[in-house]
């Protein structure tokens, strides 16, 4: 085991705020039609459709959590976090010297404030009017086990089909500018790490942070934030009520056509069974369940980065999950990253590069 050899992970006491909740994200694809097409198999629910913009719900009960926009351009435009009031808003704009707050009725009613995080991805706070309450998490299959016996006399009945989804659960980006962006989301949205995966000189790789709702338990992660050397969208977590949901989902999403990634298996850090699904851009999409939860006061664990540590059992992390598409276009990137971000080096690459794939 390694220590940590960095002092900026850690509960920020006194942060610009501290975000309620993950609410949507934004993307734009050249695509709409078939980006919905992916995500409704996938388990999403469409709300609200134009011939520029396509809204989603994580269920019919929910509000939008997924805005698909037409552009020529594949990209991934950013986050939305609810807080918990305007003077949470009113002090965000004013540290960051960002508008607002907004009053902004995009299918719902927001107090907003506009801003970006050290990468440039957008990141937008919003107060609502009217917070559209989770579905019930109860159990999609009666399930007997070893010790209780609750289905009698009745088959289990578990067909390929869209999951329910219950909720956005989390999203992962990287960054080449890792202290800048994990200083960024603790200070300014009161994110607290819950887990960290570091090399044997003890630099981080991945961080794992959850909101801080006090006594309230909460999702291990809602962020997490993995060095690279370059600004990305890692993957999008959805939840589903349990290991049936993912496992006909993926039959679903096989008997479909879309293009898996990486599962069916339970992760070490948060513990969620877990299955991957690829958008037709690339962008991974996850269906978990079963992950855990704490509150404020737990500790932050360290452990060591490897790609069987991403894991408890199932299939070892693909290579092809994380290496990035060399050209000319990346490697300029690369080399322009290096030089902007001191915590950014070609050991440190080359380490990640050695421990992961
Ligand atoms: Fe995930």
């Amino acid at each position: 085991m390694s220590a940590l050899s960095v002092d900026y992970l850690g509960a920020d006491t006194a942060p610009t705020l501290r975000v309620q909740r993950l609410a949507y994200l934004r993307f734009e694809r050249p695509d709409i039609h078939k980006a919905e097409r992916f995500l409704n198999d996938f388990g999403l629910i469409t709300l609200h459709k134009s011939t520029t913009d396509i809204y989603l719900a994580a269920n019919a009960n929910a509000d939008w959590c997924y805005h698909l926009k037409q552009a020529s351009t594949p990209r991934f435009v950013g986050i939305g976090f609810d807080a918990n009031n305007r003077s949470d808003l009113e002090r965000l704009a004013q540290t960051l010297g960002a508008q607002g707050p907004e009053s902004v009725d995009e299918h719902g009613a927001v107090e907003r404030v506009i801003t970006h995080d050290p990468n440039g991805f957008a990141v937008e706070v919003n107060v609502r009017d009217r917070v559209t309450p989770l579905e019930s998490k109860s159990s999609a299959t009666t399930v007997n086990t070893s010790v209780k016996t609750t289905r009698i006399n009745e088959i289990q009945d578990c067909p390929a089909s869209p999951p329910v989804i219950i909720k956005l659960g989390h999203i992962v980006i990287e960054t080449p500018g890792y202290e800048t962006s994990v200083r960024w989301y603790q200070k300014h949205l009161g994110l607290i790490p819950s887990d960290t995966q570091v090399l044997d000189s003890g630099e981080p790789v991945v961080t794992f942070f959850r909101m801080n709702l006090g006594d309230t338990p909460t999702d291990h992660h809602t962020l997490a934030i993995a060095h690279t050397f370059q600004s990305a969208f890692s993957h999008a977590a959805f939840e589903v009520t349990d290991i049936d949901a993912i496992g006909a989902g993926q039959q679903h999403m096989r008997n479909r056509g879309w293009s898996h990634a990486w599962g069916i298996g339970r992760h070490r850090l948060g513990s969620q069974l877990f299955d991957y699904w690829s958008d037709p851009w690339g962008a991974h999409h996850e269906h978990y369940s079963d992950g855990d939860v704490f509150t404020e006061e737990h500790p932050l664990g360290v452990s060591m980065a490897n790609a069987q540590a991403m894991s408890q059992w199932g299939q070892i992390m693909p290579a092809t999950f994380i290496r990035p598409k060399i050209n000319l276009t990346t490697l300029i990137t690369l080399f322009r990253n290096i030089r902007k971000h001191p915590d950014l080096t070609l050991k440190k690459l080359a380490a990640i590069a050695k421990v992961m794939t």
